[in-house]
């Protein structure tokens, strides 16, 4: 029995796989531990998508390393940077043992047995713990393998969650051309449809109330395995039959992309009510030149035609979503045609990011990569419209009784519960125990936009 440090960085769908590994290494009689100085086990799961992310994980590496001066250490890097740098992290980091990719996550358990196994038959006397030589043992799989979107699919069984993530799908074939994704997640591979409501029942019959479903391009679930069927896309056939699971109350997804967010999807809204009144909507940029060289496919109208469609028919829905400034060759022009359509649109929230590069993609080679301090700024100014927006948007929920999940303690302050409005916003508020995993009103009587404020109304 090992004790297992598990780090995440990056998306809900590391987080999700995670989890499927967390579980796999509890199943093997392993526990997991949120203390990284008693681990015998790091394993580091990481993100691609920007470079800070992965000098964030690279950096915390190098520092876990010193753990090993003190008794045997089995060091892992999962997921996206393992996959698109392989081996040569090996070269990088010389206490790493396991490099394992995003095909791969239902390896890891055995990978990590065989790594104990290995250490425990070496000598130790040779000058401390640290294997910092030939002597290391080490495990590199970065393969593609078919079917792999089918493994992910076990839920830990410690925590008692009322919300939780699923996985329907892998990769991406859309190939913007900042994006990474592509080359750390492959090409698109969705799960059946009765595999994924299998796995939402059984969560549901042990006490979750909400599932997000995941995709890098989640609308497009299936697009190359299954049929439309009556002028439905999979994505909403796969809606439809999870909306079916009794007991759930909750369904979120996350991300769908512009195209092909279409009528039978905005329909689907009014005719499945445990479909929440949120959706993330990636707008990456408002400048046309700019979207086209990123190979977004859309225009700044076509977005704005969709975001208008939606809000006529559902004036409550929040909408939120990712933009990224300073990519190559953006003009001051570009960048205030982005400005215009946050404030024609109003996000209730926004991520907004600074342009990486990332190796290989097509937007590195691109002329005219700006300066930092130019993304910096733009950032900067691009952060304070967005955060005007989501506290006017916050603003009209106040004196409101609104609908709240309660997930559990609040991060900020443990002594008071959180939960989450249908709209994504977190509520904080006084409660007890018997609010734990409960659905009920709060009235909200404080706003600072990303967070409200409220006491129970009814459920006191
Ligand atoms: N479709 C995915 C997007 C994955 S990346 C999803 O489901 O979330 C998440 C966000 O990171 C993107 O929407 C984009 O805004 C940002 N991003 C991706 N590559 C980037 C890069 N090279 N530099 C800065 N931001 C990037
Ligand atoms: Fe990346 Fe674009 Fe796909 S942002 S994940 S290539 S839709």
């Amino acid at each position: 029995m090992a004790r297992i440090y598990i780090k995440t960085y990056g998306c809900q769908m590391n987080e999700r796989d995670s989890e499927q590994v967390a579980q796999m290494l509890v199943a093997r009689g392993h526990v997991l531990t949120s203390h990284e100085d008693e681990a015998d086990v790091v394993l580091l799961n990481t993100c691609s998508v920007r470079d800070l992310a992965e000098q964030k994980a690279l950096g915390k590496m190098g520092m876990l390393g010193a753990l090993s001066h003190q008794r045997p250490v089995v060091y892992g890097f999962l997921g996206c940077m393992a996959q698109s740098r392989g081996e040569s992290l090996l070269q990088s980091v010389p206490h790493l043992n396991l490099v394992v990719g995003t095909q791969k996550f239902h390896r890891v358990a055995e990978y990590v047995d065989e790594a104990l196994s290995q250490q425990a038959t070496q000598p130790q006397d040779l000058g401390g713990f640290s294997r910092t030589d030939d002597l290391r043992f080490s495990i590199v799989d970065v393969e593609e393998e078919a079917c792999s979107q089918n493994s992910i699919r076990d839920h830990s069984l410690a925590t008692a969650q009322v919300s939780s993530f699923v996985s329907i799908m892998q990769g991406c074939n859309m190939h913007c051309t900042f994006c990474i994704v592509p080359f750390t997640r492959g090409s698109e591979r969705s799960r059946p449809i009765q595999e994924i409501v299998k796995e939402i029942r059984s969560l549901v019959s042990r006490g979750v109330k909400e599932v997000t479903l995941l995709g890098q391009i989640v609308n497009l679930y299936g697009r190359h395995e299954f049929p439309q069927q009556d002028g439905k896309s999979p994505f909403v056939q796969l809606l439809e039959a999870v909306h079916e699971v009794s007991g759930l109350e909750r369904i979120r997804f996350t991300s769908p992309h512009p195209i092909g967010f279409k009528c039978d999807l905005v329909e689907a809204f009014a005719r499945l009510p445990k479909l929440v009144e949120h959706i993330h909507l990636p707008l990456q940029s408002g400048s046309n030149p700019i979207l086209k060289r990123m190979h977004r496919t859309y225009t700044a109208e076509k977005y704005l035609a969709l975001v208008d469609s939606i809000r006529d028919r559902y004036p409550e829905m929040a909408i939120t979503t990712d933009i990224i400034v300073g990519f190559p060759g953006e003009t001051e022009e570009d960048y205030s045609k982005t400005r215009e359509l946050v404030d024609r649109v109003g996000f209730d929230n926004a991520f907004v990011f600074k342009y990486s590069t990332r190796k290989d993609t097509p937007a590195a080679e691109m002329a005219d990569q700006l300066p930092e301090p130019v993304k910096e700024e733009r950032n900067h100014d691009l952060l304070n419209l967005v955060n005007s927006w989501a506290r006017r948007r916050g603003e009209p929920l106040v004196g409101r009784e609104i609908e709240i999940l309660c997930e559990g303690p609040s991060k900020t302050n443990p002594d008071r519960l959180m939960g989450r409005t249908r709209g994504n916003k977190i509520v904080v508020f006084e409660g007890s125990e018997r609010h734990l995993g409960q659905l009920f009103p709060v009235r909200i009587n404080r706003s600072t936009g990303y967070t409200l404020y409220g006491d129970p109304a009814i459920f006191s």
